[in-house]
């Protein structure tokens, strides 16, 4: 069933980004149409039946369509776009001010912060630094990093989970737009001590540690959407290549680029990882190969390889270039790219948000929408 397109590979690289960025289009405008009028309602997954869920300001997710809208945008330039772009982007607004959820960064750096690089609306700037100023209350600096979750499952006192390094790119920011070095050190603090207590020796990290509140010493290394503790969750896997592959970019400190081609390396050469490179939900699940796939993880991971490619000029970085082909190609085949007006007007099929938790198992996810755009065209640029 998950076998490659057999057509996809006659096809240039060209012809599979100009399908997919102009699937891509016509279901983000069926899907813009679709909720212009129900008040402050964004894309989130479709219900066992079919159904198009979504969500408010309020969910992690909430700026992943109106950034996908920015970069068809991008890709595209018209009056109904942009009218979309910034319709669903005002949606995305009130999460600015959230102080109980490091998810701020996802949120409004995806949707103000593309706006805002496309447009320099002045407002979007204000957007963005409000935000910052919400991420940087959940930083304690006895820990060096900043808080992701209030709730407290198990025992963890201070849960910091690998998704929060995508967060950091909203911190560098600021400090560029605003001269304050603040943000970054934050960012950079945050990415120092999640390198340190992340990871394993094989470069897998796990999902979630727990740092102790008075002596600022994980005491719990765990999963919470993952097969297991000791598993590699493959989104996990795909935020800790992305993160540090961004905080390189931003930071150019040159440890961030050792491991963000150390989680390459990782990814690239699993035995688990199938013939199509879009990963299973984890690359340690108990029953491949009869377990859900995660096309939102080859998505974020397409992306960042093609940045890290465009970092290594050695042979390693023409391999991160071919994977990203081989995942693009995969997800714009039929086994993964939506019939127009199907899939909920979603882009992708097949992705899992939590498997242990039993919510949104082989399902269109926004976000693997937004990052399968974004690598359409990153991968575009490098064509050109
Ligand atoms: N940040 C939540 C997730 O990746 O599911």
């Amino acid at each position: 069933m998950f076998a490659c397109h057999p057509n996809s590979e006659k096809e240039s690289l060209s012809q599979v980004i100009d399908k997919g960025l102009s699937a891509a289009m016509e279901q983000a405008l069926l899907m813009a149409k679709e909720l212009e009028n129900r008040q402050g309602a964004l894309p989130r997954t479709i219900d066992k039946n079919g159904k198009l869920e979504t969500s408010n300001y309020g969910w992690w997710c909430s700026g992943f369509f109106p950034g996908e809208l920015w970069y068809l945008y991008e890709n595209k330039p018209s009056p109904e776009l942009k009218r979309y772009a910034e319709m669903y982007t005002q949606r995305v607004e009130a999460a600015k001010d959230l102080t109980n959820t490091h998810d701020v960064g996802f949120m409004i750096n995806c949707s103000y912060g593309n706006g805002y690089r496309l447009t320099k609306n002045p407002s979007y700037k204000n957007v963005l630094i409000t935000a910052a100023n919400s991420l940087c209350t959940r930083y304690d600096s006895v820990i060096g990093a900043i808080r992701s979750w209030d709730f407290n499952k198990k025992v963890w006192q201070y849960p910091v989970i690998i998704d929060n390094m995508m967060n950091l790119e909203l911190l560098t920011w600021t400090s560029k737009a605003t001269g304050d070095e603040r943000y970054k050190n934050i960012a950079e603090t945050h990415a120092d001590v999640t390198l340190k207590n992340h990871f394993r020796d094989n470069y897998s990290c796990y999902h979630v540690v727990s740092y102790d509140m008075i002596t600022g010493i994980p005491h719990a290394k765990q999963t919470h959407q993952g097969a297991a503790d000791e598993s590699a969750w493959a989104r996990g896997q795909a935020w800790a290549l992305y993160g540090y592959t961004m905080m390189y970019r931003e930071t150019g400190k040159p440890e961030y680029l050792e491991q963000a081609k150390h989680i390459a390396t990782f990814v690239m050469n699993h035995p688990s990882l199938p013939e199509d490179k879009v990963p299973y939900w984890d690359f340690d699940a108990p029953d491949i190969p009869n377990t859900p796939r995660d096309a939102s993880s080859a998505a974020i991971m397409a992306s960042a390889l093609i940045e890290l490619s465009q970092m290594d000029s050695s042979d390693f970085g023409k391999q991160c270039l071919a994977l990203a082909e081989q995942q693009i190609r995969s997800l714009t085949s039929l086994e993964y790219l939506a019939e127009k007006g199907t899939n909920g007007n979603f882009i992708l099929k097949h992705s899992t948000g939590s498997l242990p938790g039993n919510s949104e198992v082989d399902v269109p996810l926004t976000y693997a929408d937004y990052y399968y755009v974004e690598a359409l065209l990153r991968m575009k640029k490098i064509l050109k």
